[in-house]
């Protein structure tokens, strides 16, 4: 049987089960923690480290997506120095993606006070869009490495494996084994990776003919899977 453990979340006295994470404990007295590479239902993480907090003694500061409470812990969920680290996250992120159709982020960046100007965004990604299914469209340069995608596709729900990640660094994206079109993958189309993508990375090919202005025809024929003939 789990044990109690208490705490303090900005001042506000919380108990929660041992191996709560601060992000569910905060959740749990109405506290709301930001998180953008968390989702409920995948394993997290601690990618992106928007959602990171002050715990006194700490000499740094914790994801709360994935850092567990424990007993006499004193957290701090918007100090000065949690939104100035918020607000850079955000800056750095829209330096090199397009945000534009990620609208949690972008009412992120309005809350924290981010300046888009303030980082320089020569850098940033531009990467042709993969059109190479009836399903859906990959445009990494709206992609965060956000990770969720991966997971769902693998052990989180799939377990079909078509997505990982290629290159290193800055040009770290995610892409399928060797690159091969979607249709030479394991891939089943079950759509679940386009569900958990934060931003217009993944997008189903459908919604994105429709906002092209294109006819319902046109659409129904090119989303359409083509039978192999025998
Ligand atoms: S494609 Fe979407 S879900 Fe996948 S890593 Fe990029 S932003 Fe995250
Ligand atoms: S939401 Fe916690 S690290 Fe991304």
């Amino acid at each position: 049987m789990s044990h109690q453990v208490s705490l303090t979340i900005d001042g506000q006295a919380v108990t929660v089960d041992a191996g709560t994470t601060i992000l569910d404990a905060a959740a749990s007295v109405g506290i709301d923690i930001p998180v953008i590479c968390y989702h409920p239902h995948l394993t997290a993480n601690g990618l992106c480290r928007i959602c990171s907090v002050d715990v006194t003694g700490w000499r740094t500061q914790a994801a709360a997506c994935v850092t567990q409470v424990a007993e006499g812990m004193e957290v701090f969920a918007q100090t000065d120095s949690v939104r100035r680290g918020r607000k850079t996250l955000l800056e750095m992120l829209a330096s090199t993606v397009n945000l534009d159709e990620a609208p949690e982020i972008l009412d992120m960046m309005k809350e924290y006070g981010a300046d888009t100007s303030r980082i320089d965004s020569e850098k940033k990604r531009d990467v042709p869009v993969y059109d190479d299914n009836p399903f859906y469209l990959r445009d990494y340069s709206q992609c965060i490495n956000c990770w969720r995608c991966v997971q769902v596709c693998a052990d989180d729900a799939q377990y079909t494996y078509a997505l990982n990640f290629n290159g290193r660094g800055f040009d770290t994206t995610i892409a399928t084994f060797m690159n091969d079109g979607m249709m030479d993958t394991s891939c089943v189309f079950c759509g679940q990776c386009v569900g958990a993508c934060p931003t217009g990375a993944l997008k189903p090919k459908r919604q994105a003919m429709l906002e092209d202005g294109e006819d319902p025809d046109s659409i129904f024929q090119a989303t359409r899977m083509k039978r192999q003939k025998k």
